[in-house]
């Protein structure tokens, strides 16, 4: 099983940002655990992060016939981005949503999220354990969904 995890804006900032929201773990923190997980699970797992959307697709595209799974916090473009949604289906790999935050008790326009028709399944507000709770249900087979 291989897994990209892909992280979108401000992901890189963990630990600095907003630290009552996201809490204090760092983004190599975040790496460290999940390449953990990865290893105990026999998952093949690798990372994208960028601040750039353009480059959110790119890593999208580039999974196709590679990846068996995507995890992806699109970071705000959650709430912008057609495009992501777009590359999403283009590509078909099966996707899970993840949210460190708990996006639907926060503000209006945090509980639109675009990218959510192309994922399997939407993890929001279990911390960074939603990353591994994401992996296992794509190592899973996505609960048999599909
Ligand atoms: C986030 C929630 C988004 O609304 C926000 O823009 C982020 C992080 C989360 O992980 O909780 O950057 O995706």
């Amino acid at each position: 099983m291989k897994i990209l995890v892909i992280n979108g804006p401000n992901l890189n900032m963990l630990g600095i940002r907003e630290p009552e929201i996201y809490g204090r773990e760092t983004y190599d923190d975040l790496l460290a655990k999940i390449r953990k997980h990865a290893e105990e699970t026999g998952t093949e797992v690798s990372f994208c992060q960028s601040n750039h959307e353009g480059d959110l697709v790119d890593a999208i595209q580039g999974a196709y016939g590679v990846q068996d799974g995507i995890v992806l916090n699109p970071g705000a473009y959650t709430h912008t981005s057609i495009a992501l949604l777009d590359t999403l289906k283009a590509v078909g790999i099966p996707t899970v949503e993840v949210h460190i935050s708990d996006v639907d008790e926060r503000e209006e326009f945090r509980k639109i999220s675009y990218v959510r028709a192309a994922c399997r399944k939407t993890i929001s507000g279990h911390g960074t354990d939603g990353y591994l709770e994401a992996m296992d249900f794509l190592a899973g087979g996505c609960g048999g969904c599909r």
